[in-house]
């Protein structure tokens, strides 16, 4: 009889050599609270959307990512409210166009200071609750709920201005794009746009990006509102293809170039106006 042998013990690995399913073992474990965004949650927009906002409790967490009270969201995101107003020239003669108005707080802090708010959310539950949370709150503010990521609710030339707060962050690079084409197309002549998104560069933004990785990897797949994350130069060339010339004033694209490890880099934030119609150089037919 042949004698059995125990199996030799395997080499450690050597770090260098190990994938991100091993580095990233301790710092996101399997015992770890999984995050409320699951490839599970729908394969659409607004599938996953409401799927994350049955309750409102679900629909905070999915908005700021934990459960918020009304007066602490109010009072958080006063300071961003502040910055759309005055980077869009927002008074009480202009019409406003908020896309992914979630539950409703910019529709509140903004939405009475103009002429015309108008919210819109690619899921009706956020409506919903966008719309029940305002019904106070002054002002002309109508709310849609939109059937798929474009504006087609919305004519040529209808707002002085548009915005999105941590909404094209989750979404497809390319339908980012379509909503920047899209909202330079609803803009009037002169309108103004707002848009914020994460920084890859950052290295806490990164440190983010390393966790859906490895999600990623574990699964196999994907949530399809992850958030996604930027650098200011692709931003700078998506706005610019979209015919949105940036505003140096109000954007922040610069600090978070010439000081990507602050803070406050975390956020990109593109805010231009309507400038000419861009020239994508495909008159010669697409490249092959
Ligand atoms: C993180 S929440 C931000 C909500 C709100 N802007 C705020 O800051 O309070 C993202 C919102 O964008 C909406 N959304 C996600 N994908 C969208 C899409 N493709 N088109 C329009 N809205 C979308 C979601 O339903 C959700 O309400």
């Amino acid at each position: 009889m042949r004698e059995r042998r125990a199996a030799p013990a395997a080499a450690p690995r050597r770090r260098e050599n190990m994938g991100i399913r091993d580095r990233l073992k301790t710092l996101f474990s399997a015992e770890a609270k999984p995050p409320p965004w699951h490839p599970d949650r729908g394969e659409d927009y607004t599938t996953f959307w409401t799927s994350m906002s049955q309750t409102d409790a679900e629909a905070q967490i999915a908005t700021y990512g934990r459960e918020v009270g009304d007066a602490e969201r109010i009072q958080t995101c006063r300071y961003i409210a502040r910055y759309i107003i005055e980077a869009l020239e927002i008074n009480e003669t202009k019409s406003v166009l908020e896309v992914g108005c979630g539950i409703g707080t910019f529709a509140y802090l903004v939405g009475p200071k103009a002429k015309r708010y108008v919210g819109a959310d690619i899921s009706p539950h956020m409506v919903e609750r966008a719309r029940a949370f305002t019904r106070d709150a002054g002002g002309r503010l109508e709310f849609a709920v939109l059937s798929r990521s474009d504006l087609s609710n919305f004519a040529d030339e209808t707002f002085d201005a548009v915005f999105f707060e941590a909404v094209l962050m989750h979404v497809a690079r390319e339908d980012a794009f379509n909503y920047l084409c899209e909202a330079r197309r609803v803009l009037k002549p002169a309108g103004r746009f707002y848009a914020s998104f994460q920084n890859l560069l950052q290295p806490l933004g990164f440190k983010h990006f390393l966790r859906l990785a490895c999600e990623a990897d574990q699964t196999g797949r994907h949530a399809i509102g992850r958030v996604r994350f930027h650098t200011a130069p692709e931003l700078r060339h998506l706005a610019k293809m979209a015919g949105l010339e940036i505003d140096p004033r109000h954007a922040r694209l610069e600090l978070v170039e010439n000081d990507p490890a602050r803070h406050e880099a975390r956020t990109l934030t593109i805010v231009a106006a309507k400038g000419e119609p861009p020239d994508w150089g495909v008159a010669d037919g697409w490249p092959v």
